[in-house]
């Protein structure tokens, strides 16, 4: 059986490779069965080291305010992530997503964020070049 969201977002925190890969799983909470993605990932093309990206979601009975339930539950228990929601096809759940605070991406039109509460660290990929070109022509010299 999956994991629960809690769990498997707990395991990927505590692993040593937490800001280089972003793992992913079928998850449940309750009644949501949840694939998520956890780790780094760009969000409008700003670099984001704790991302919690739901990639594809779905309710046993919709309607009941489960998902919100979750969103809260994931804002209070893990306030240094940023929440993704990738590939929404409906309009109902996007314009629901907007009233929940999501915003949408400027560079994927589906997708859906929401920044992280407390200490999200955020690199710009013109910065992050910099910083990698810079640290590459340090080693070759
Ligand atoms: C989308 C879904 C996961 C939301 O979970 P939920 O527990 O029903 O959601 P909630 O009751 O907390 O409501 C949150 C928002 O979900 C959306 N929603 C609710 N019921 C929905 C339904 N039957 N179909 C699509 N969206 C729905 C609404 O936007 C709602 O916001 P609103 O109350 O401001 O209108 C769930 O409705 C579902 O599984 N729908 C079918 C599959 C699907 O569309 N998955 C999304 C793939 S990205």
């Amino acid at each position: 059986m999956e994991p629960s969201s809690e769990d498997f977002i707990r395991e990927c925190q505590s692993s040593k490779l937490a800001k280089v890969i972003s793992r992913n799983s079928y998850t449940h909470w309750g009644e949501l069965t949840v694939y998520m993605r956890v780790g780094p990932r760009y969000i409008d093309g700003v670099k984001h080291d704790r991302v919690i990206d739901i990639a594809n979601v779905q309710a046993k009975h919709t309607g009941r305010g489960t998902f919100k339930k979750f969103v809260k539950f994931l804002r209070d228990t893990f306030p240094e992530y940023a929440l993704y929601v990738e590939s929404v096809l409906t309009d109902r759940f996007s314009d629901g997503l907007l009233r929940m605070g999501f915003t949408l991406s400027k560079v994927y039109s589906n997708c859906f964020y929401m920044l992280a509460v407390i200490g999200d660290f955020q690199e710009d990929h013109h910065e992050r070049r910099a910083r990698i070109q810079t640290r590459a022509t340090k080693n070759r010299d």
